[in-house]
């Protein structure tokens, strides 16, 4: 069918609840939440079809047309700025990107500013509108390690209930910006399928709490 809706969803905890909202919304594909190795799933009903990708992959598979619409954190989003319309906030994986550092830290204005991270252009962005000079430690997961090895001084990472931050001693700096899941739509796609994808999003907007 080549009107099917194609649906990029983020592999993972927050993909599971958004997905949960369009099962809500009664748009579901059945056996997506099944646990094996199938990658797509089809609702032939409604011509929807759901795909699982890495969170970092949903704006490609988007902006790129291979899905119509998708749902990426708002991490993501501006980190990797694609050229994509954001339809709505899905008000899940309410968290936020924050500068944090060990308890005894102090800020030598004087020195280049160590900054570990997963997110390298947000970090970026947040210090060059400080005029701070930074060094960017890119890593890929337990960002908070570094601060504790003397590998960066600050961190640039995703909080959300503040756990991992207090149990490693670790406390919040600043807030560099407010996080959630976000709908996103093909640019393209919104002109020639734009009748069912605002049905997906008013649907989605009324299980939205
Ligand atoms: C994220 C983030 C923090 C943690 C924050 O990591 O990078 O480490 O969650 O959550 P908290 O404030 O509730 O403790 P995630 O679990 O997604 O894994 P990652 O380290 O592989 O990114």
């Amino acid at each position: 069918m080549s009107d099917v809706l194609n649906i990029a969803l983020p592999k993972g905890r927050l993909g599971e609840r958004v997905y949960g909202l369009f099962e809500r919304a009664g748009f579901g594909c059945p056996g997506a939440l099944d646990k094996g190795r199938k990658l797509i799933f089809e609702n032939e009903a409604l011509g929807l079809r759901c795909f699982w990708v890495k969170p970092s992959d949903v704006p490609i598979y988007v902006e790129r047309g291979a899905a119509d619409i998708g749902a990426a954190g708002r991490d993501i989003l501006l980190e990797y700025g694609p050229d994509v319309y954001e339809l709505l906030d899905l008000r899940t994986g309410v968290c936020r990107m924050a500068v944090a550092a060990l308890e005894d830290f102090r800020d030598n204005p004087e020195r280049t500013l160590r900054v570990a991270t997963e997110f390298p252009n947000i970090a970026q962005g947040y210090y060059a509108g400080r005029g701070r000079d930074i060094d960017i430690i890119p890593l890929r997961g337990s960002i908070e390690l570094a601060p504790i090895l003397g590998l960066s001084d600050v961190i640039v990472d995703i909080v959300e209930t503040g756990t991992t931050l207090r149990e490693n001693r670790l406390h919040v700096l600043d807030t560099v910006a407010d996080l959630s899941a976000r709908l996103i739509a093909n640019k393209a796609g919104l002109k020639f399928k734009g009748g069912r994808i605002h049905e997906v999003m008013r649907g989605l907007e009324a299980e939205i709490k």
